[in-house]
């Protein structure tokens, strides 16, 4: 009778998929994206349980120091993707597809994009741009490559048009990026993220098309939010976008533990009696008499 009640064990945690999107959208539950980079990042994003990680090409900006994302190429993001592979086995993962990596020819983008999958362990991968790329989202998904579209500022060719504006400011702007979503959506994609859009035209796409919808600055209607995982954490110093919230100030935490450190080292505060290794008495009386010699 009685005693010790073992507590239920906890469900084992279902992997993420393509398929858990759609459903996602139809159940009314809110889709998680964020950026990873590294394993110990993607290893916490997943203990956390976000749904899906992006191994994105801001990687280009916010670790390796670009200005932009235009030079980032697909083997500076493999080993990346590998790494991130490595710490996330719950989260569905999608690569950015770079600049230049998909826009020359179909077969060019499908075996570029097979490379994330086959090389990179990535189970999906996305493109930026709208109408003019669905015979490219049509090939890739054809092969069986899941494809999430990215429709509204797309940094790759933002930048080389004089910066990032918000889209759909009017209602004509709001109509062609509801065609645009539409396009992707009949070319294949499972879901398409949404950056820099107004909230009401966000909004509008989000309820026009079948697949969830993952908005960055494009407001609270969205199926799901995707942010930088550096501006989350506030370790990108240049600038915050005004769309992305800091929870954490790590710029802040690193510069104080390494003024730290450095003021331990010149004062000698550091190593500590702890922080070193010792011989034992009769090796020390050993190394003592050797000195005498
Ligand atoms: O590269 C990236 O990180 C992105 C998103 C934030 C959507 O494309």
């Amino acid at each position: 009778m009685g005693g010790g009640l073992n507590p239920s064990p906890e469900p084992p945690r279902k992997k993420v998929s393509v398929n858990s999107f759609r459903r996602m959208k139809n159940e009314g539950r809110r889709i998680v994206m964020v950026t990873s980079y590294d394993y110990p990042a993607a290893a916490i994003a997943d203990e956390v349980g976000v749904d899906s990680i992006l191994v994105g090409d801001s990687y280009g900006m916010v670790v390796l120091g670009y200005d932009t994302t235009i030079p980032v190429t697909i083997d500076e993001l493999l080993p990346i993707c590998r790494a991130v592979k490595r710490g996330a086995p719950h989260s569905l993962l999608i690569a950015d597809m770079p600049f230049l990596s998909f826009q020359v020819s179909k077969e060019d983008a499908i075996l570029n994009a097979g490379r994330f999958i086959k090389e990179g362990g990535m189970e999906a991968i996305k493109l930026e741009g709208g109408k003019e790329i669905s015979h490219i989202i049509r090939a890739i998904s054809d092969i069986g490559i899941p494809v999430l579209g990215h429709i509204g500022v797309t940094p790759q060719t933002a930048t080389l048009h004089g910066g990032y504006t918000v889209q759909g400011r009017t209602s004509s702007a709001g109509e062609e990026l509801v065609e645009d979503a539409r396009a992707v959506v009949k070319a294949g994609v499972f879901g398409i993220v949404l950056e820099m859009i107004t909230e009401e035209v966000a909004k509008a796409i989000t309820e026009a098309v079948s697949v969830p919808t993952i908005g960055i600055g494009s407001g609270r209607y969205c199926d799901g939010q995707v942010l930088v995982l550096h501006d989350i954490l506030g370790l990108y110093a240049k600038f915050t976008p005004k769309f992305a919230k800091k929870y954490a100030d790590l710029s802040q935490s690193i510069l104080r533990a390494l003024q730290d450190y450095s003021n331990d080292v010149r004062s000698g505060t550091f190593p500590e009696e702890q922080n070193v290794f010792k011989m034992d008495e009769g090796q020390r009386a050993k190394l003592r008499s050797v000195r005498k010699n």
